[in-house]
């Protein structure tokens, strides 16, 4: 399958297919993903104290995918270094590793980012898109160009040689001059989408939201068409690579989002409704069809739709 080899920022991928941030919680079960042969593993993002999460039910699937209101459910810092250790050893370079990072402020996204940054992850992804967060002036951090911009650039500082992605969020009026203004900052690389809405699902019999917390992310192939606008916008405004997710479900989806503009391909929700025997199923796939169609890498594909 060397067809499927592609690089994203200098590292190399066996394959373009990663595990989004939080389809899986806890970090010694993201081994479920590194053994089904996923290029790279998103870790569920950390803050630096341990998150409950949100009250039950958190995961309501519906017609066209799911909405999900976690609340960021982890450990902490202090813990999940001590796992995060542990899966990069037991790891040896099987997958590649994304450490997520999620912060209300950027002093401890700064803080976080030094910590896991001695653990020499692959790279380092900001969470930057909860529509939530808000910055010390009250402002939502990655949800207008200046806050991202600022969480970017400082972390960028302490960080050195290991790349830095930033997180968007679909829910925007203009997600590529949020990425135009990370890049600027000195992102090495763009994540998009994060979940959208958020949505609501009510249920009529209880005459009540079905969520614990009323409202959460809209994922899964319902928002799979924003995701490759966002994408291909984002693609027209930025040199730097993009790891496109939102709603892909079937093969087709992975080569649409790279025609996009997308170098590597999150599967996330899939992974709730096909389970994690999808990745290998698309790499068959997507194999067949690079044969099919006499292209010798996947890469060739990257923004061809432009
Ligand atoms: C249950 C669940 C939890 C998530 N938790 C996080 C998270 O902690 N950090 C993050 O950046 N994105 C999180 N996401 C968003 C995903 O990483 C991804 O951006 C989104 O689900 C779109 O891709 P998909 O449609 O393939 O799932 C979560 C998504 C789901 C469904």
């Amino acid at each position: 399958m060397d067809g499927l080899k592609i690089k994203f920022c200098g590292v190399k991928f066996e394959n373009p297919l990663i595990l989004p941030s939080g389809i899986i919680t806890e970090i010694p079960q993201h081994f479920r993903a590194v053994n089904a042969g996923v290029g790279g593993v998103t870790l569920k993002s950390i803050t630096v104290k341990k998150r409950e999460g949100n009250p039950l039910p958190r995961m309501w699937k519906y017609d066209a995918g799911l909405l999900n209101s976690v609340g960021l459910r982890n450990p902490g810092i202090e813990q999940s270094l001590v796992q995060i250790k542990e899966f990069v050893n037991l790891n040896k370079d099987k997958s590649k590793i994304i450490v997520s990072l999620y912060s209300t402020k950027i002093k401890e996204f700064v803080s976080l980012a030094r910590k896991v940054n001695l653990l020499k992850p692959d790279f380092i992804e900001l969470n930057l898109s909860c529509p939530n967060t808000e910055d010390e002036l009250g402002r939502s951090l990655g949800m207008e160009k200046g806050g991202a911009g600022k969480v970017v650039a400082a972390v960028k500082k302490i960080t050195g040689k290991t790349p830095l992605l930033a997180k968007l969020s679909p829910n925007v009026t203009d997600i590529a001059e949020i990425a135009k203004s990370c890049e600027i900052s000195g992102a090495d690389g763009i994540v998009a989408i994060n979940s959208a809405g958020p949505g609501m699902v009510i249920d009529i019999k209880k005459k009540k939201p079905v969520l614990g917390n009323r409202e959460g992310g809209v994922t899964g192939p319902g928002i799979f068409p924003i995701a490759v606008r966002c994408i291909y916008d984002i693609y027209k405004a930025v040199k730097i690579p993009i790891i496109g997710m939102g709603g892909v479900t079937k093969w087709q989806d992975v080569v649409e989002i790279m025609m996009a503009g997308a170098t590597l391909v999150g599967v996330g929700t899939a992974v709730y409704f096909k389970g994690m025997g999808i990745y290998d199923q698309f790499k068959k796939d997507l194999s067949e069809y690079l044969t099919e169609n006499k292209i010798k890498n996947l890469s060739e594909l990257v923004g061809i739709a432009h």
